[in-house]
C-alpha cells in the first residue's frame, strides 16, 4: 500500500483535494483510523488532555510523544503520521530542536514533526528541515502556549493580531514546513491566508477554506466530555455507547450471566478427577 508523505500534501494542494488528518495515540484506534481512509493521523499532544488527564499539554514529556507515536506507526499503513514536539523539547534552542524532532523519527518513526509557533520558530523550523525531517507548523491559538494566552482564546480579530497570523504563515512557508496548521483563527482570514500560501493550511476551529481539517478523535466521537470546543462537530456518540457496554458488563458480572459457558475453556474429566479427589463429571 502507498504511504501518504508529505510530498503528497503538496500535490493535493495543487489538486484541490482536501485533507483529512485525526489525532490518535494507540496502536488499536491508529489502525481504525488508517483503514478509514483518512489521510494523515496527528499524534497530538492534546494527548496530555484526553489520554493523561492534564488540564493543559504543558506538561507533556518527549517521552510520553515517543511513546504513544510508536504505538500509532506500528497501527498505521497508510496514512501520514505526524508528532508534536512538546512543549520545550525545541523552543530552548535550535539544536533541541533537531535533536528532539530525531528522536520522533528514529525512536517514534513517524513521518513528520509538527511545532506551534511562527515567525519566533523559523529558524528551528529551518534547521529541522535541513536535517531531512519534514515540519508541520501550528499558528493561531498554539495550545503550548496557553500561560502566555490567558486562556484558549481565538486568534487574529484585530488588525494587529490578523497581521500577525499572516506574517507567521508566510514566515513558516519560507522556513520549509510542509503544511501548516490554523487554529482557532476566524474563517475569512483563514481563508486568505490558504489563498497566498503554497503549502496546505490544516484547520481546526479555522472554517471551511483551509486546505483541509483536522480533530481530536474524543472530541468527534463524543469521548471527551472536560471541554468541547465550539469548532467540534460530533460525527458519532461513542462516549455513550461505551458507558452503556460498560455498565451492561457490570451488570453480567454481578448477576453471574458473564462469563457463559461457551466463554470458557474444557479440561477432560480424568484429569480434574485425579487433582481434586473428585469425580471430574460432577464438577
Ligand atoms: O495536539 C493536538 O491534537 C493538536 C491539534 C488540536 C491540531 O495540535
Amino acid at each position: 500500500m502507498k504511504k501518504v508523505t508529505a510530498a503528497d500534501f503538496a500535490a493535493m494542494k495543487e489538486s484541490g483535494e482536501k485533507i483529512s488528518m485525526v489525532t490518535a495515540y494507540d496502536y488499536s484506534t491508529a489502525r481504525l483510523v488508517d483503514g478509514s481512509g483518512i489521510d494523515s493521523i496527528l499524534v497530538g499532544d492534546s494527548l496530555g488532555m484526553v489520554m493523561l488527564g492534564y488540564e493543559d499539554t504543558v506538561s507533556v514529556t518527549m517521552e510520553d510523544m515517543i511513546h504513544h507515536c510508536a504505538a500509532v506507526t506500528r497501527g498505521t499503513e497508510r496514512a501520514l503520521v505526524i508528532c508534536d514536539m512538546p512543549f520545550m523539547s525545541y523552543q530552548t534552542s535550535v539544536y533541541d530542536a533537531v535533536k528532539n524532532a530525531g528522536r520522533i523519527m528514529k525512536e517514534g518513526r513517524a513521518g513528520a514533526v509538527k511545532l506551534e509557533g511562527g515567525t519566533d520558530f523559523a529558524e528551528h523550523i529551518e534547521a529541522i528541515v535541513k536535517a531531512s525531517i519534514p515540519v508541520c507548523a501550528h499558528i493561531g491559538m498554539t495550545p503550548q502556549s496557553v500561560n502566555a494566552f490567558g486562556g484558549f482564546k481565538v486568534q487574529g480579530r484585530s488588525v494587529e493580531a490578523a497581521k500577525r497570523v499572516i506574517e507567521d504563515a508566510v514566515e513558516v512557508e519560507k522556513a520549509g514546513a510542509f503544511a501548516v496548521v490554523l487554529e482557532c483563527v476566524p474563517a475569512r482570514l483563514a481563508e486568505y491566508i490558504s489563498g497566498i500560501l503554497t503549502i496546505p493550511t490544516i484547520g481546526i476551529g479555522a472554517g471551511a477554506g483551509c486546505g483541509g481539517q483536522v480533530l481530536v478523535y474524543q472530541d468527534m466521537l463524543s469521548m471527551y466530555s472536560d471541554f468541547t470546543p465550539k469548532f467540534v462537530k460530533k460525527f458519532a456518540d461513542v462516549g455513550s455507547v461505551m458507558r452503556g457496554a460498560f455498565e451492561d458488563y457490570n451488570r453480567a458480572v454481578k448477576d453471574g450471566s458473564f462469563p457463559a459457558a461457551e466463554h470458557g475453556f474444557k479440561i477432560n474429566d480424568e484429569v480434574l478427577a485425579a487433582v481434586t479427589g473428585r469425580d471430574g463429571s460432577e464438577l
